[in-house]
């Protein structure tokens, strides 16, 4: 374990700053995924945005991490696209995976340790035809992949992270109908999905492992915070039966815990924003739960509360797992850049306090470096550090950008 160095505002040695991306959402031209079928769809993407060259990270590669590194960064996690590696089930393009050697090696030279995601919400087409993450077969269709990466990347990778946010890839594609397949309530389906990404994450675990033994591996979990609406014991139900359907696997904590312990060396976090839940016998489609935001917070673009202070709450739950923890997703969905300073300072002083707490934080991913494909609401929600000008594609870094570029250079907070 690394411990805070006890000096005001500073972070443990070797702690890991970075940003955090996901391939669909900068790369560009990413036609063989479900997600490309999908926003040519009317109506799925707002103003009717596409990924079609989404930020051309693809080509621009070299700039994005230069100016990572003018921030800073020692870290940052990407994520390699199944679809452009498994473009037919069976096929795997070598041209693709020279792209990604490419482009690890670079960050690389540049000094950047990856984090790579393996799953990030994209499916190949032919995997999303066959059903998808809802068919028990889907954990085994997507391991081809995995071992063809483990092969071929792996000497250049030591953290991994398997599967991108279970919960809000399940909800959002089974439930809300906002991601692909866009279906609506379908609770069953939900389950399976998230049961068969546990069980992919099992198994590229293994995976990973039995061919780069000292590799780090883990998942994304994501992590809201969910508060009880009163002290009555039916909203503290609400509460504990929303954070096991949502926000963890849906297994009971026992099971979890050994899930945890075999099969992650770290535990990964993404978390935005918070809910207050309240039993309701009103609404049974819900599970007799109404959730809202939190009265008296401020109100992100994504229409959700937040508070930085959360981030200490939802780290120290995790204190008892003993296992070292990555923040792999965090940040603010504003174009008030201001309080994206203000929310990131505050945010990097609760982590620093749950260090200080006895959690074992190694490294903190900011969502994300460059204003993106926000997924069903295209380019019009901003979370990044860098403006992207959508004609000429020009970056620009943001004073939140050059804040977190000091706090990663003084590997502490300023006074
Ligand atoms: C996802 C990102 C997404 C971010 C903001 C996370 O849940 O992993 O892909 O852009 O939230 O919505």
């Amino acid at each position: 374990m690394i411990n805070a160095d006890g000096g005001a505002g500073r972070f443990p040695d070797g702690f890991l700053w970075g940003t955090s991306s996901a391939a669909h959402q900068v790369e560009g031209d990413n036609r063989n995924s479900d997600w490309w079928e999908f926003e040519q769809q009317p109506g799925r993407i707002a103003n009717g945005d596409t990924s079609e060259v989404a930020n051309d990270h693809y080509h621009r590669y070299r700039e994005d991490f230069a100016l990572l590194r003018e921030l800073n960064q020692n870290a940052h996690r990407l994520s390699i696209e199944w679809s452009r590696i498994e473009p037919s089930e069976g096929e795997f393009d070598a041209r693709q995976i020279r792209h990604y050697r490419d482009v690890l090696g670079e960050m690389r030279e540049q000094g950047i340790e990856p984090m790579v995601t393996l799953h990030h919400f994209t499916n190949p087409i032919w995997f999303a035809r066959k059903g998808g993450w809802a068919v028990r077969d889907s954990p085994h269709a997507f391991l081809p992949f995995v071992h063809r990466i483990v092969d071929q990347l792996g000497d250049l990778v030591r953290l991994w992270c398997t599967i991108n946010e279970p919960s809000i890839y399940g909800a959002n594609g089974w439930m809300r109908g906002e991601f692909p397949p866009g279906r609506r309530g379908d609770l069953a389906a939900l389950y399976r999905v998230m049961s068969h990404m546990h069980k992919a994450h099992e198994l590229a675990y293994g995976a990973i492992k039995r061919r780069w033994p000292d590799a780090q591996v883990g998942l994304s979990q994501h992590k809201l915070l969910f508060l009880p609406a009163s002290d009555k014991r039916r909203d503290h139900w609400a509460t504990q039966t929303s954070q096991l359907a949502l926000d963890r696997w849906p297994v009971a904590p026992a099971r979890l815990r050994r899930i945890v312990e075999a099969t992650s060396d770290y535990i990964g976090i993404a978390h935005y924003w918070g809910q207050m839940c309240a039993f309701d016998p009103g609404r049974p489609q819900d599970q007799f739960i109404r959730r809202f935001n939190v009265p008296g917070r401020p109100v992100t673009a994504m229409g959700l509360s937040a508070d930085p202070g959360w981030m200490r709450v939802v780290l120290n739950e995790l204190r008892t797992l003993g296992k070292p923890v990555y923040v792999t997703e965090n940040g603010l969905a504003s174009d008030d850049d201001d309080w994206r300073r203000s929310f990131l300072t505050e945010s990097l002083a609760n982590v620093l306090l749950a260090i200080g707490d006895g959690v074992d934080v190694r490294g903190y991913f900011h969502w994300t470096n460059t204003d993106n494909f926000e997924w069903a609401r295209g380019y019009g929600t901003h979370f990044g550090l860098i403006a992207v000008d959508r004609q000429s594609l020009e970056r620009t870094i943001k004073p939140s950008g050059r804040l977190y570029g000091r706090i990663a250079a003084a590997n502490s907070l300023p006074d």
